[in-house]
């Protein structure tokens, strides 16, 4: 789907001045991709205190942190690629991890600080904190608020004392909901509960009673995972010795489809495959993922996709910090960005991003969005003729009608089975594109310029 990897070895050049920025942004602003002036920025945090049974995010446990180290260095690459991206606006900012409520309060200001200094980041963007529902997580959530979070999003995975620790989590329900409630208190409509199911032996029933017990004391957010069986995990091992056994499809399915009911009814608005929100408290900084916004990421492991304009770029990149963060410090300290992995994004890559992503919303992909990244071939054109597309539609999976393209309510369950046909036809379509452009420039042309047949 990606094409061949670069990775940068260069010190970036970041010296260009805004009136060269100026003109690149003129002489390529209709090739630009939409919304190349603004960015959204993610912070990785790498460390945790403990390793989850279940997790194989970028995560290390570390015997100490050196934090003023840390702060420096992630504001130093914040710098480095917000002006590599010139852009001027910074619309949210999403600290994540690993466990980023184990940072302190003063970094996350020091961060926020560095990033106003270089593009405006409004007193009123959403700026998102991971926490784990620890009591030490749970000291720090005012501070974290006075250095400018206005978002929690906290990972209770479950409100089951036994499954938690199945699930090798160092917090219990108890702790999980006085965060909920001090959160609550602190960023009243503004906080998210991170939910997983599907785990080791439970049942739709037990799924049932503990989501009416969550859902009577959450706020406005919910976000629902499907726990994965990752590779090389405790928790993979354990399944595969027969020590646990995890639910079947059909099981988890009907837990899913259970859950979309109940929050429902709840008043929640399912926006996205794993997102429910209720009195429009969407997460801004995730929906520019799923429209295909440029973001910046920093931080050990972080990816991030932009346009790096300031070193003569016009095409979007996706990026990837280096993984490891006493090697990531290292190559911040030198060159100012840990940036280990860079690949090129070609106009098919963007369409599939935007296809991809666009149709894990509800609301799926709307004409007016698509035409924004493709002006000259409409979804219709690219999908519409297809045979296989016209099955996924005729069994009620998908939609293609005058709004765009979308999943319908069953389908939105079976989206990673629907999404290869349609990366097939996508890649179709712009190969048969590229055959017939190479026919028409070898054709000999007459004097008025017409192509024989
Ligand atoms: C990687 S964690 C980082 C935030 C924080 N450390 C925590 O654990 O809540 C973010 C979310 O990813 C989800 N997650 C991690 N590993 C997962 C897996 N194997 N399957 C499903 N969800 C997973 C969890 O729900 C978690 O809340
Ligand atoms: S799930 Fe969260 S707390 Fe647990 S190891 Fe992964 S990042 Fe750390």
């Amino acid at each position: 789907m990606t094409r061949a990897c670069l990775v940068i070895r260069r010190q970036l050049s970041l010296c260009t001045t805004t009136k060269v920025v100026r003109e690149v942004r003129r002489t390529t602003s209709t090739s630009l991709p939409p919304f190349s002036d603004e960015a959204t920025l993610y912070v990785h945090w790498p460390y945790c205190l403990k390793r989850c049974t279940y997790c194989n995010f970028n995560k290390y446990i570390p015997r100490s942190v050196d934090h003023s180290v840390m702060t420096e260095c992630l504001q130093r690459e914040a710098e480095t690629l917000v002006r590599l991206s010139q852009v001027s606006r910074i619309t949210s900012v999403f600290f994540g991890g690993g466990t980023p409520s184990l940072a302190q309060p003063s970094t996350i200001a020091a961060v926020l600080q560095t990033i106003s200094r270089h593009a405006h980041l409004s007193g009123d963007a959403e700026v998102t904190l991971e926490v784990n529902p620890t009591p030490v997580g749970l000291a720090k959530l005012k501070d974290f608020v006075i250095a400018g979070v206005n978002r929690f999003s906290i990972g209770v995975q479950t409100l089951n004392d036994d499954d938690l620790k199945v699930l090798g989590r160092d917090h219990n329900s108890q702790h999980a909901l006085r965060t909920l409630s001090e959160a609550k208190r602190l960023c009243p409509g503004r906080v998210s509960v991170d939910v997983m199911f599907g785990r080791p032996s439970q049942s739709v029933e037990s799924w049932e009673r503990e989501l009416e017990k969550l859902l009577s004391v959450c706020d406005d957010h919910v976000s629902l995972y499907q726990l994965t069986l990752e590779r090389g995990t405790h928790l993979f091992k354990q399944v595969h010795r027969d020590e646990l056994s995890m639910p079947g499809d059909d099981v988890t399915a009907a837990m899913y489809s259970t859950a979309r009911r109940m929050l429902e009814k709840e008043g929640f608005v399912q926006y996205e495959v794993s997102n429910f929100a209720r009195h429009g408290a969407v997460s801004g900084h995730n929906l520019g993922y799923w429209k295909a916004q440029q973001y910046i990421g920093i931080g050990p492991g972080a990816h991030g996709r932009f346009i790096p304009i300031a070193a003569g770029g016009v095409q979007r990149e996706a990026r990837t910090q280096t993984l490891e963060p006493d090697v990531w410090i290292r190559e911040v300290q030198q060159r100012g960005h840990g940036t280990r992995r860079c690949i090129k994004l070609n106009h098919v890559d963007l369409l599939e991003e935007v296809l991809v992503m666009g149709l894990r919303l509800t609301e799926g992909i709307t004409h007016e969005h698509w035409k924004l990244f493709s002006p000259n071939a409409d979804l219709h054109r690219i999908l519409g003729v297809s045979a296989e597309v016209q099955k996924l539609q005729q069994t009620g999976t998908l939609i293609l009608d005058e709004r765009g393209l979308q999943c319908s309510w069953g389908g939105l369950a079976l989206l990673d089975s629907i999404l290869p046909t349609l990366l097939v036809e996508l890649d179709a379509y712009f190969h048969s594109q590229r055959l017939q452009e190479g026919r028409q420039s070898v054709l000999p042309q007459h004097r008025d310029g017409q192509m024989e047949r």
